[in-house]
């Protein structure tokens, strides 16, 4: 295909700002230049976006948030407005990851509101979906990822692919050592994909990216992005050295 492999990293709570300020350098040093073909994104907490911002200006790397609320502004309590996040200059922004909905009670309604925001204010939503070890066991993780899907993105729109990036992170697989394997990720990155068909038409579907994300890691990474419908990967745990993650751009391209 001619999608941009995309490696996104998703911090997740971790790096105060002084952290963030040192990984963000060393991710600059080390990534003066991305291969041809592959984008890297890097999602801090927000609290650091502004000081990741100011580091990473000048190199090849762009940058998103983890969570954003869809309302404009006011009495929202600890939230950020898609605006907010722009103006801190996040071209992506993560939602649906299924450590807000478990732990926060998010809903694909809750999602859909979110991912129509985002596409409104001109940011990238990385809509997260995924399946837990029992549904995985139960053999119905096709059809409930499916079903994340088609209620996360609907009436989403969108008329440049590049408007969309979906995750596909099996939770059985996340932050536990365990990476599906590149065939497991094929098999629901490709329904994803055809879910997408149904969605958005051909012609956008085959031009949206569709990550992996569950340990992936320099050792896996290219198995993983020469699958066909595999587009990249959200790397949590190895997104947190500068090294590893590096490597895993390089790899990738
Ligand atoms: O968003 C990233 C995923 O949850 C994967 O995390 O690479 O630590 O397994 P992990």
């Amino acid at each position: 295909s001619n999608r941009t492999t995309l490696i996104a990293g998703n911090w997740k709570m971790n790096n105060d700002v002084a952290a963030a300020a040192k990984l963000a350098d060393e991710l600059a040093q080390a990534l003066p230049e991305v291969p041809a073909g592959v984008e890297v994104l890097v999602c801090p907490p927000t609290i650091d976006i502004t000081t990741v911002h100011d580091r990473i200006q000048a190199a090849p790397i762009a940058l998103g948030a983890q969570n954003v609320y869809w309302e404009e502004k006011g009495a929202y309590t600890g939230e950020s407005s898609c605006d907010m996040l722009k103006s801190a200059g996040c071209t992506y922004c993560i939602i649906g990851h299924s450590e807000r909905r478990d732990y926060f009670h998010e809903t694909d309604e809750d999602e859909n509101k979110k991912a129509k925001a985002l596409v409104a204010a001109g940011i990238v939503p990385v809509f997260c979906c995924g399946e837990s070890l029992e549904v995985r066991e139960a053999g119905t993780y096709v059809e409930h990822v499916v079903n994340q899907v088609k209620a996360g993105l609907d009436g989403l729109d969108i008329t440049d692919p590049a408007q969309l990036v979906v995750a596909y992170e099996p939770i059985w697989a996340i932050g536990t050592g365990k990476t599906a394997t590149a065939d497991d990720a094929q098999e629901v990155c490709g329904a994803i994909r055809e879910t997408l068909v149904e969605m958005f038409g051909a012609e956008l579907a085959d031009g949206i990216r569709v990550l992996y994300g569950g340990s992936a890691k320099p050792g896996n990474i290219a198995e993983l992005v020469a699958k066909s419908d595999v587009d990249g990967a959200l790397v949590g745990g190895a997104s947190l050295k500068a090294e590893d993650f590096s490597q895993m751009v390089i790899k990738a391209g």
